[in-house]
């Protein structure tokens, strides 16, 4: 495959250095960002109680602000991944930096993972804590860079193509399951007895003895070439789609990673229940008042979001390679975004008890 096919718009971008000047703001807010993570998380909580009065106004706008700062948390990361990728990548300092960036973005899924896994090893130690002392050894690593080294120009057109094809090809039959499953908790807004009713109809197909193994072995074989491309991806220049492609496929691998160990792991195993309407909403106490809870908001907008402007960004590449004009296919791509955020926010609704 061309490079002209595979760094699309690319060309304006190798051009622009990046000082020091700008590196170092840019570590730094994605270090407060993620840090700051969980406790915006609390203070959203502290601001909507846990629900068992009618909230004053003030406790709304304040939640609605706390909620937002949560969101800004990994936009930041996205905008900073942007902005580093945007320069030319010829230190090690600056690859550890973007790869930082990048990483900042899954905060929403890796702590809610985090959390799972500390809760079912019984950690004694709180969740916030493992999760500033993870951050602070990663930017220690960031900072630590050799200085000096030079590296090779990164060249995107080393990608190999069967590893890019298999992911494609990977990708256009989990769909029809993800699609599937996003429908199916879309209907959560008509309410939980019509989620429920899919649902039962579609684990006839998706929890068949065969089917299963083949969905979750797809769905590792996704992870494991994602993981490998946006490794080769997220180490040099970027233009800022190519950027969203791989930030939204770094954080759908450990999306899908965190959601099968609680579906699989700790719903199933560990907990022994029924992964139904109830588990994914977090009852009784629901996904906005309770502390812990709260996190799932983020984590599966985001998973939602990511996963269908994931697809629409491979469809820009698709269409890009078979001609189309660069400005419509960033246009079908914008349009994707727009789609994918409005039905994130509408399952999101739904969970949340919003009935149409
Ligand atoms: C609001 C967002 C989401 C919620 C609340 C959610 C919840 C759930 C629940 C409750 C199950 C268990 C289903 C069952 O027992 O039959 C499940 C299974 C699963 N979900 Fe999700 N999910 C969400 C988004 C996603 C996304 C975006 C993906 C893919 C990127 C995904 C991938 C999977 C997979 C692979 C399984 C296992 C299917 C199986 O049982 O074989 N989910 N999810």
């Amino acid at each position: 495959m061309s490079d002209t096919r595979t760094v699309v718009g690319q060309k304006n971008f190798n051009q622009w250095p990046i000082e020091n000047s700008t590196r170092l703001p840019a570590i730094s807010g994605v270090v407060l960002a993620v840090l700051l993570y969980p406790f915006v998380l609390t203070q959203f909580h502290r601001a909507v109680g846990s629900g068992a009065e009618i909230p004053t106004g003030y406790e709304v706008i304040s939640g609605v602000f706390w909620l937002a700062a949560a969101f800004a948390c990994p936009a930041l990361c996205l905008l900073c991944a942007i902005r580093l990728a945007a320069g030319q990548i010829v230190t090690t300092t600056a690859r550890r930096a973007l790869r930082l960036a990048y990483f900042g973005v899954t905060a929403p899924t890796a702590y809610t993972f985090l959390g799972v896994v500390l809760y079912m090893s019984g950690s004694p130690i709180s969740d916030k804590w493992v999760w500033s002392a993870a951050w602070l050894l990663l930017a220690a690593w960031t900072a630590a860079a050799p200085k000096g080294v030079i590296l090779p120009q990164h060249r995107a057109s080393r990608m190999p193509d069967g590893l890019r094809i298999a992911h494609a090809v990977a990708a256009t039959i989990i769909s029809v399951y993800v699609l599937f499953h996003i429908v199916n908790h879309l209907l959560g807004l008509l309410g939980p007895e019509a989620h429920t009713a899919m649902m039962k109809l579609g684990r006839g197909v998706y929890r068949a003895r065969l089917v299963q193994p083949f969905l979750v072995a797809l769905f590792l074989f996704q992870v494991g070439s994602g993981l490998a491309l946006a490794w080769r991806w997220s180490g040099g220049t970027a233009p800022p789609f190519r950027v969203f492609q791989v930030a939204s496929g770094l954080y759908l691998s450990i999306f899908i990673l965190g959601h099968m160990n609680s579906v699989f792991i700790f719903a199933r195993t560990y907990l022994k229940i029924d992964t139904g309407w109830a588990f994914a909403t977090g009852a009784p106490t629901g996904l906005i008042h309770d502390s812990w809870n709260i996190r799932l908001l983020p984590h599966y907008w985001l998973g939602v979001f990511f996963v269908l402007s994931h697809l629409a960004s491979g469809l820009r590449v698709v269409l890009s390679a078979h001609g189309l004009a660069e400005m419509a296919a960033a246009r079908v791509w914008t349009a994707g975004l727009v789609v994918s955020a409005l039905i994130a926010t509408g399952i999101i609704a739904g969970m949340c008890g919003i009935r149409i």
